[in-house]
């Protein structure tokens, strides 16, 4: 959650509705009431004010103690000597200038962002925290799901970044374990495809906004299930012809919702849609081929099918990595077959391994 701390009584920065349309912030003034914050949600602090008065320096002081080790950045006339001593003596990460240019603005809050979640992921408890905020993110998708309510794009961008810093930070054995520990089944399957998908597209040395892309988007990409009864996932017999047809929807499901109930750009709806279709035109649900499927979509496929095997389901034990991508090389004329190439070497690096999940129905 990213707070806005303003004067409402003076003018705020005009190229702010920028920094809006890229997260999600709430605005509140200085001397009013905080709004109420949920534990797990990152916090995020904006300080878009003057502090000119004794008053306001002492109110902003009691906003930074409220909120410690969270990052935050003020918005400021930089010109103003006394106003940059008083920001840096109380420890925020960056100065911006009030009138800088807006994608200036954005960039400068993004890299605080990252640099906080680099520092966290480094921590003791930085798994735990990458844990609890993954939590939210998937918590808060199950509840618009439930609510037909607006996905939460920067929860669920934030949990993608915490999943890929650990995976940089080569910690991916003791995030993965965690992952094991977690009572959600869809919990830990979206976020082993997302550890996988991160690990896969830094292999491919993919530019960093697709590898962003990537891991939110393996995050997303099940959400269709989440219109599927527990009981139907979690039945470890054969499924009745109405049930699997039921399952079978669910991609397009989630597809359809979020393109209703989401600001998510168009590759997120086509990787939701598309991640169980098959190059030789197998797959569901529009039994796309070959060039009709964006090698984007077949990274998740990838990613995907390689996170159902090395799952412990109802009805198969975990197969580990290497019996893994022998059956995967065995789906002739399926898969990319450069691309698994590739995410074969990926695999034996990231060490993506054995990983006992509860059941699941299909990738
Ligand atoms: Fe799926
Ligand atoms: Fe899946």
């Amino acid at each position: 959650m990213f707070l806005r701390v303003i004067d409402r009584s003076l003018p705020v920065t005009s190229n702010f509705q920028h920094v809006e349309a890229r997260f999600d912030v709430q605005s509140f003034d200085l001397f009013g009431d905080m709004p109420s914050i949920v534990d797990a949600d990152p916090v995020f602090l904006i300080f878009d004010l003057k502090v000119n008065t004794d008053a306001k320096r002492r109110a902003v002081e009691g906003v930074i103690r409220r909120f410690p080790d969270t990052p935050a950045v003020a918005i400021i006339d930089v010109k103003s000597k006394l106003e940059r001593v008083f920001w840096n003596a109380n420890g925020v990460s960056a100065l911006i200038h009030k009138t800088e240019k807006p994608d200036l603005i954005v960039k400068n809050i993004e890299r605080v962002l990252e640099e906080h979640i680099r520092t966290t992921a480094l921590s003791p408890g930085g798994i735990e925290r990458a844990v609890k905020v993954c939590d939210t993110a998937l918590a808060g998708m199950a509840e618009s799901v439930a609510k037909r309510s607006f996905v939460k794009d920067q929860s669920v961008g934030a949990a993608a970044l915490h999943v890929s810093t650990l995976i940089d930070l080569g910690r991916e054995k003791e995030w993965l374990a965690q992952v094991q520990q977690h009572h959600s089944q869809t919990f830990q399957h979206s976020l082993l495809v997302a550890s996988v998908i991160s690990a896969f597209a830094k292999h491919l040395a993919l530019p960093r906004s697709d590898q962003a892309f990537l891991t939110k988007a393996a995050l997303l990409h099940d959400i269709g299930k989440m219109f599927v009864p527990l009981e139907v996932l979690d039945n470890p017999g054969k499924l009745s012809p109405e049930n699997h047809e039921l399952v079978k929807k669910h991609p397009s499901n989630g597809a359809d919702f979020l393109k209703r109930h989401g600001c998510l750009p168009r590759a997120t709806i086509e990787t939701t849609r598309s991640h169980h279709e098959l190059l030789d035109g197998s797959g569901y649900p529009d039994g796309l081929s070959g060039s009709q499927i964006s090698p984007l979509v077949r990274v998740m496929t990838i990613s995907d099918v390689y996170s159902a095997l090395i799952e412990r389901r109802a009805y198969k034990e975990a197969y580990s990595p290497r019996q893994a991508l022998s059956i995967m090389w065995e789906m002739k004329g399926k898969l990319d077959p450069i691309l698994l190439k590739e995410f074969s070497k990926s695999v034996c690096h990231a060490k993506m391994g054995r990983v006992a999940s509860r059941p699941e129905r299909v990738g």
